[in-house]
């Protein structure tokens, strides 16, 4: 017996050493070495692949998944809406919820609201935790930021945006692609390019010329394409000169993977794809979203219908395509595997942390922009103010879910109303709320409840009757307004019909404007909107659409526990038609071709050219302290190309509160061979000081900063001459300058 034991435990042990030997004779192929470069990896896994296996991985097996190699032991791809956090789980083939109870999110505040706060440092912030909560979830792309460019304020996606202008919208998508990416979750920067309005997303033809191209919508891909180092790019639905984005030959082969050398995956917006031929030949690397209908029409087989499946494998077959494309596109997309679902290093993440509210509380109220503030109104000054009246559906809407494919589910939300009544509750304030009017009283979003019942049958006359007294009797009044992503008010799919405010909103505040002369007006928008009521109303807050902790930070501002320190990301105008997108009198939405006669004088750069006034100009914000700008000098008068210029201003917080200054630098070209705007941005910084406290500010300008895009030779030209530094607290508001020439 003892014999045979032995005799057992030794044969094991002969076959354990055995198997050893061979495990060291054949180590893990290249591609599941670790330690092997990425590129090497992507050949070996390449070369083991068949026909079939590479058509499989550049095409969608779900609503928000694509194959890996299952032979290979190489796992799916799956990805996530985006921007503002990650999206509940839909089925396999529908839209609709899936019907989880583990994927509950932080909603972070609207990418137009990260811009506010002009603080990279909170871009970075943003991409880590949103990063973290995509990993968590087991996510591999998060389909975000959003660059688009904001072009109209009827657009109606511009609150996924992050503004008017190229540079602040690059340097905030920067550190938010860091941040995403440091997860091993990789960021797909939307929507590659053009797309400027939702109406016709999926059929207008956009013109413009190159300049407008290559200094107005193309720099902030650029910026998070080769600073950012995205790992994906998602096509627009748009076309441009007659191809769509997703599928553009210029757009994607010539300037992302040609000029900027793009070595990521281009994943098509869902629906986006449209030709075999066009999508196998002009760069297009992952298809999504064919039949985004829910596959009614595809039955059981979509998948394999898409254009870059079944049509591409037999055009390969036949010749008719070639193969070599295919395998750039599979490279692409084994890259993006590696670096994210393959990336045996990355973190696992976490969902819904104290960590991430306090990070959405943080941002958000460091994007709060205070407009307007006479007579001390804000903040609410707690000895006085005893009682406080909200008016407002905006104080009560859950505002995470809505909008289109940035709608959420999330764990928890604090509404306005909520932050306010807790804040209020600490101070001995109380509060009194009255509805004022009646906007969108939908509770459910693609099955997504908010468990809300807003509905409500009292008229106009009543509500607003309900709303005066609540204000007569109120030391304060707070109205808490604005746009709601329903249909037609900040929502993918559907453009703002007008300026104006929805609803009866403009004759509830003008109403509580005459018995009230201490009314703040709250916008929770993602827009800009008219207000014809400015005069009679002395405080006005850009609150944004903020997110799961929206009423802690809107408290926070109001009451002073945080001093307000947003700045506008894009100019609100008096009327329409003095936007330079409309002042052409071209009508907008617009289907067909359509060409942006503007050019490059978008945003500021379009209302300071035709000198028409602004309500609130782009950079504009306001704080409860004040900020005097002295001695902006610069090291030298004049530099060459390829030196660089240093700026320098002094920054003294002339107030009684610590707060933050958002310190801009534009730049003046005033005698150019081209037109050119009267300034443009190219650097700010966000400086924190003590009451009393002064600080330096300092800026590098180089010659990229002094550059034009010359459509005639194509390429950017930094043309010699004088050139003007201009530094201040927002783009109309200028503190100093200094001239320097460029030999
Ligand atoms: C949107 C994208 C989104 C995708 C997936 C599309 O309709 O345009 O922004 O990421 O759907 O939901």
């Amino acid at each position: 017996m003892i014999t045979r034991l032995l005799n057992a435990a030794s044969m094991l042990a002969l076959t354990l050493s055995g198997i050893c030997a061979a495990a060291q004779q054949t180590p893990p192929p290249v591609y599941l070495d670790r330690n092997a470069p990425i590129e090497e990896r992507v050949e070996d896994a390449l070369s083991r692949m068949t026909l079939d296996e590479k058509i499989a991985v550049v095409h969608a097996q779900s609503k928000f998944s694509s194959p890996g190699v299952p032979r290979l032991g190489i796992p799916e791809l799956w990805c996530t809406d985006g921007p503002h956090g990650i999206r509940p789980e839909v089925l396999w083939d529908e839209w609709e919820q899936a019907g989880w109870t583990n994927d509950s999110c932080t909603a972070f505040p609207a990418l137009t609201a990260l811009a506010a706060t002009w603080n990279r440092d909170m871009a970075a912030l943003y991409g880590r935790s949103i990063g973290e909560e995509a990993r968590y979830r087991r996510k591999d792309v998060l389909l975000g930021p959003g660059v688009n460019i904001y072009r109209t304020p009827l657009a109606g996606r511009n609150f996924e945006y992050m503004g008017e202008d190229p540079y602040l919208a690059g340097e905030m998508a920067v550190p938010y692609i860091r941040g995403v990416q440091q997860q091993g979750v990789a960021a797909c920067v939307k929507h590659y390019a053009l797309n400027n309005e939702e109406t016709h997303r999926h059929t207008i033809d956009v013109d413009l010329d190159d300049r407008a191209l290559y200094e107005i919508y193309l720099p902030a891909f650029r910026a998070a394409v080769e600073r950012g180092g995205a790992w994906s790019v998602m096509g627009s639905y748009n076309l441009y000169r007659g191809q769509h984005g997703c599928h553009n030959k210029r757009l994607i082969n010539d300037i992302l993977k040609g000029e900027w050398a793009f070595d990521g995956a281009v994943i098509s917006d869902w629906g986006g794809t449209h030709s075999t031929r066009e999508a196998a030949q002009n760069g297009l690397d992952i298809e999504y979203g064919t039949w985004t209908d829910g596959l009614t029409e595809g039955a059981g087989d979509a998948y394999d219908r898409y254009f870059l499946a079944e049509p591409y494998r037999q055009a390969i077959l036949s010749g008719e395509l070639s193969e070599r494309d295919l395998d750039d596109k599979v490279r692409r997309v084994l890259r993006l595997m590696f670096r994210t679902s393959m990336n045996m290093d990355k973190p696992f993440g976490s969902l819904c942390s104290q960590e991430h509210t306090a990070a959405a509380r943080r941002i958000g109220g460091e994007g709060i922009v205070l407009l307007r503030n006479e007579g001390g109104v804000l903040p609410l000054d707690q000895s006085k103010c005893r009682r406080v009246a909200v008016i407002g559906e905006n104080a009560v809407k859950m505002m995470t879910v809505g909008g289109g494919s940035s709608s959420l589910k999330v764990r928890h939300e604090c509404s306005p109303l909520e932050g306010i009544e807790a804040r209020a509750a600490r101070a001995g304030v109380e509060v009194v709320y009255a509805r004022g009017y009646v906007g969108d009283v939908t509770g459910s979003y693609n099955g997504v409840e908010t468990g809300q019942d807003l509905s409500d049958q009292r008229s106009e006359q009543e509500l607003i009757a309900e709303a005066v007294e609540a204000a007569r009797s109120a030391d304060a009044v707070i109205f808490v307004g604005g746009l709601n992503k329903s249909d037609h008010q900040d929502s993918e799919g559907a453009d703002r019909l007008s300026l104006d405010l929805p609803y009866a909103q403009n004759r509830v505040i003008e109403a509580l404007a005459e018995v009230s002369d201490r009314l703040a007006v709250v916008l929770v928008s993602g827009n800009a909107v008219a207000m014809p009521w400015i005069d009679s109303v002395p405080a006005v807050v850009e609150a944004w659409y903020l997110g799961s902790e929206a009423g802690n930070a809107l408290a926070d501002v109001l009451f002073g526990d945080v001093t307000p320190s947003g700045k506008l990301p894009f100019t609100f105008p008096v009327r329409l038609e003095d936007c330079p997108a409309h002042a052409g009198g071209e009508a907008f939405p617009h289907d067909g071709k359509t060409y942006y006669a503007e050019s490059i004088f978008v945003g500021y750069r379009g209302y300071e050219r035709a000198g028409v006034p602004v309500l609130f100009p782009f950079g504009h914000g306001l704080s409860y302290t004040t900020f005097d700008y002295s001695d902006v000098r610069i090291d030298r008068r004049r530099i060459k190309e390829g030196e660089t210029l240093t700026v320098s201003v002094d920054v003294t917080n002339t107030g009684s509160r610590a707060a933050s200054e958002v310190v801009q630098l534009y730049i003046a070209d005033p005698s150019s061979s081209l037109p050119r705007p009267q300034k443009e941005l190219k650097g700010f910084e966000k400086v924190a000081l003590q009451p009393g406290e002064r600080a330096t500010v300092t800026f590098t300008v180089d010659s990229s900063a002094l550059s034009y895009y010359d459509d005639r030779r194509g390429e950017w030209v930094a043309e010699k001459g004088e050139f003007e530094v201009l530094v201040g607290a927002s783009s109309a508001d200028i503190r100093g300058r200094a001239k320097f020439s460029l030999k």
